[in-house]
């Protein structure tokens, strides 16, 4: 008899590059331990993206949209579970669960009242792949007074905790969000959104060179940082805000960079130049919420350790920037762990559908700001 559960996690970020799809076995045993087993990258068709993007704000008709792309989610999902299943060579019955996070549309924590919406059926991608499903982790969270997000942290403790070295682990997606795993296991794990990871320089290179993103920083690497625009974008409330805090879309959307852009008195600014600005705005901004993470950890003499995920863990010129912010620390990737940056989240959303499952909580109160931890998400049977 296998030693492990099987799980699919299936993951689709504020960037909508694609939606990640992978298998994890979780041991049976006393020991947590996990082993990636298969992944897939099913890509979204651009008409998809463009609606889904759309339903980020508000427009015409929003109920019957997303009532309509809440189902077409769902296939997608389901096509991308059914293709990993086929790759890997393992049958619906094999597998205990999915845990699916859904395409967030709509995140308003601080809203009053707060809410979090993610789309793609899960009835649906039960329905189409024979598998449990566990879907809608995030708006429990908010029941019980939390964010709903980053929920990663509480993955990025199990898996890469050390009772050796302080950790951080930054996810670099569409918004960019840490976590501060403390040697000292006494200390709470903490975590929270530190801003736009990629979605605003994908946007701007959509919207300039109609490419999905500036692969290696190679657009941005063309020109200098406008210091008088990064400021205008450093002195946005949100990265002072403490944490508790998450975003998405809702905050930093096609609108945020032209209202910045409006306030400086620089007329010759050019494209390449904006480009190379949000870059620093992405590594500045990573930078110094890690050097305020670690002032706070209480044995932060112990020097910590840096891991990248995300897809911005392969934008070269983000990853040199952020090294030379950070001199003093080793900045590495997920890949030292042999977790690929582009299979982190996806695998920690197997993970909390493992917990789901196992009737165990998924969220950290202390990164969140829940009243207090909760078994997250709803099963839908096979
Ligand atoms: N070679 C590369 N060069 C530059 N950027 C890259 C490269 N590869 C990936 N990226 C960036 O990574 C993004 C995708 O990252 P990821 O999948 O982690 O984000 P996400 O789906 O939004 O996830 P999250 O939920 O964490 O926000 C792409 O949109 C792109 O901006
Ligand atoms: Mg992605």
């Amino acid at each position: 008899m296998s030693e492990t559960d099987l799980y699919i996690g299936l993951m689709s970020g504020t960037s909508m590059d694609a939606l990640d799809a992978i298998l994890v076995g979780f041991s049976r045993k006393a020991t947590f331990s996990f082993n990636v087993i298969c992944h897939h990258t099913q890509s979204i068709d651009p008409d998809l993206k463009r609606a889904l993007i759309a339903l980020n704000a508000p427009g015409v008709d929003d109920l019957s949209r997303y009532a309509c792309l809440d189902r077409h989610f769902g296939e997608l999902s389901a096509t991308a579970v059914n293709q990993l299943c086929a790759k890997a060579g393992v049958l619906s019955t094999e597998i205990k669960a999915i845990g699916s996070h859904g395409q967030t549309v709509r995140h308003a924590p601080n809203h009053r009242p707060a809410y979090t919406l993610q789309l793609g059926d899960p009835n649906t991608i039960a329905e189409l792949t024979g598998i449990t499903t566990v879907a809608d982790f995030r708006r429990r969270d908010i029941a019980a007074g939390g964010q709903g997000a980053p929920l990663v942290p509480a993955f990025h403790a199990e898996a890469f905790r050390s009772p050796d070295v302080n950790r951080l682990i930054v996810n670099i997606g569409g918004i960019s969000n840490i976590s501060v795993l403390p040697a000292d296991l006494q200390q709470p794990v903490t975590g929270w959104d530190i801003g736009p990871g990629n979605v605003l320089m994908d946007a701007w290179c959509m919207k300039h060179l109609g490419h999905e993103f500036d692969n290696n920083g190679e657009w941005a690497s063309t020109d200098e940082v406008s210091p008088a625009l990064l400021d205008t974008l450093l002195n946005d409330a949100f990265f002072n805000t403490p944490a508790p805090k998450s975003t998405g879309r809702d905050y930093f959307n096609e609108h945020w960079l032209p209202e910045k852009l409006s306030l400086i008195q620089q007329p010759h600014l050019t494209p390449a130049s904006v480009q190379r600005t949000l870059l620093q705005l992405t590594a500045q901004t990573i930078a110094s919420d890690c050097i305020q993470a670690i002032q706070q950890l209480d044995s932060h003499s112990l020097v910590p350790e840096i891991f990248v995920c995300g897809g911005g863990a392969k934008n070269q010129l983000l990853m040199q920037t952020l090294a030379s912010l950070l001199p003093q620390f080793n900045v590495n990737t997920t890949d030292s762990f042999g977790l690929s940056p582009q299979l982190v989240e996806a695998t920690a959303f197997a993970w909390l559908a493992y917990r789901t499952m196992m009737g165990l909580t998924g969220n950290l109160p202390e990164v969140t700001g829940a009243h207090s931890a909760r078994i997250l998400g709803g099963i839908y049977p096979a």
